[in-house]
């Protein structure tokens, strides 16, 4: 059994008995003696190994699972590791005992400057988790994921769980994976859109869901999982979407404000400095175009802006407002679905959002169509039939609020918050067209 941990001792148990538990990192043989490093979910600590402990043991492969006692000792002044939390001790080992000898050789470097490439390391993922880099980015994103949770319950709003075995969606409908069931076919949930509108009509005005979410997009890029983690949230009684970006930029400057204090030495190690945003800069798709335009890019009117669009406006406004986010506005009517309400003035566009954070989106969000009248032109226009929805229709039946919400990629927070390059390094297994294991 553990009975203390490796990254916790220091010099105030110098002269104890202790026990430990652990995966053997390395094996040094020098002459007639070696030095074992152990390592637990904690950190590293040296282990001393005597002649006759030696003898026995030099066989020891890497990564097998060890326990051992003895006694703590106070490094040589000359010997003290100061990149080392517990560098200024090491144990002198009275036994050792092989829980588990590992095989070897190991199918990938588990070393912090591993050569292996991510699509080897994901193949074995679990090994990839013994280097500290990636124990760190899962320990800031596990952060992100109870921080979200904190602010929200803090901020009144109910958790619901939605299904994610549905008839359809109202999005695209192209982005679902359809599946057999009991000889009809169900489409896995590719946003919680029309439970969150519900639950906000239900009475319970301020929902949030963080739970799957699943898209049957054929993108190979480093953006796009075809299964990730939506943070979802939707409240009722708004005046407009400033109501809801005015909430994400509380929600992003608690978060990332507890990330700083949480994960202290993960953001060190990983040499990341979190900037905290207090008001978040807006940008309408227009303006941006033109700045886009001076820099030699063209975004041609009524769309979207493309992955390399959102990096150039992300660092300008990195460079002008020095702030990691920015709000894009006034999104055209024709790229949003048909649920996002429109300004009285303006009907070629939506009074929608996309958050950009260091250049890469990681929200949409919107006032909602709340007034079914509108909400069915909008769906005609659309070349759709909201009749065929029927339970969506009845949300606007019988008292609906003007409401309004967003979803976020916890995914692609994280990926952002750590700078990976690669959602895949973001998530522990991902789901892409080309994986399906482990
Ligand atoms: O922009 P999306 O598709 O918007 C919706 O699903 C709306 N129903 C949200 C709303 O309330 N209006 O997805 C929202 C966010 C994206 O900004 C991104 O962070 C993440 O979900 N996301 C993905 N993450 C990883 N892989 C993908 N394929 C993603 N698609 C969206
Ligand atoms: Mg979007």
């Amino acid at each position: 059994m553990q009975k203390q941990r490796c990254g916790e001792l220091s010099k105030a148990e110098v002269g104890k008995s202790v026990e430990l538990s652990g995966w053997v990192d390395t094996l040094r043989l020098t002459g007639k003696i070696s030095f074992l490093l152990l390592r637990d979910r904690t950190g590293i600590v040296q282990v001393f190994l005597d002649k006759v402990l030696t003898e026995k043991f030099q066989h020891i492969k890497a990564q097998s699972v060890v326990h051992i006692t003895g006694v703590v000792h106070a490094r040589p002044e000359n010997q003290v590791k100061a990149d080392m939390k517990t560098g200024e001790i090491e144990i002198a080992a009275a036994s050792l005992e092989v829980l588990s000898m590992a095989e070897a050789p190991l199918p990938i470097e588990i070393t912090e400057d591993t050569t292996t490439g991510l699509d080897k390391r994901l193949d074995y993922r679990f090994l990839d988790i013994r280097r500290q880099k990636v124990t760190d980015i899962f320990t800031v994103r596990s952060f992100v994921y109870s921080h979200t949770v904190n602010f929200f319950t803090k901020e009144k709003f109910i958790a619901i769980q939605s299904p994610k075995l549905t008839a359809s969606g109202v999005e695209s409908g192209a982005e679902e994976f359809k599946i057999p069931y009991f000889g009809k076919t169900a489409s896995l949930a590719q946003s919680p859109q029309i439970y969150k509108q519900m639950f906000v009509v239900s009475g319970l005005e301020r929902v949030y869901e963080i739970g799957p979410i699943f898209r049957a997009e054929k993108s190979h890029t480093t953006r796009h999982l075809t299964e990730f983690v939506g943070i979802d949230f939707e409240m009722g009684f708004i005046e407009s979407e400033e109501d809801i970006m005015k909430l994400i930029e509380k929600y992003l400057s608690y978060v990332l404000t507890e990330i700083q204090k949480s994960c202290k030495e993960e953001l060190q190690r990983l040499g990341v400095v979190v900037s905290v945003p207090t008001k978040i800069p807006r940008l309408s798709l227009r303006e941006a175009r033109k700045i886009l335009k001076e820099k030699g890019k063209i975004i041609p009117e009524h769309e979207d802006l493309d992955a390399e669009g959102e990096r150039m406006i992300g660092a300008y406004v990195k460079e002008k407002y020095k702030c990691d986010f920015v709000f894009m506005l006034d999104y055209p009517w024709t790229k949003r679905p048909f649920y996002h309400m429109r300004p009285e003035k303006d009907k070629s566009v939506t009074k929608s959002f996309d958050l950009v954070y260091k250049g890469v989106e990681i929200a949409t969000g919107a006032q909602r169509e709340h007034r079914l009248e509108i909400l069915e032109a909008q769906c005609k226009e659309k070349g759709l039939d909201l009749t065929k929805m029927p339970f969506y229709r009845d949300i606007f039946r019988y008292g609906c609020p003007p409401h309004g919400g967003v979803g976020l990629g916890l995914d692609r927070i994280t990926e952002r918050l750590l700078d990976l390059g690669n959602i895949r390094e973001a998530i522990l297994l991902p789901r892409d067209p080309e994986r399906l294991t482990p």
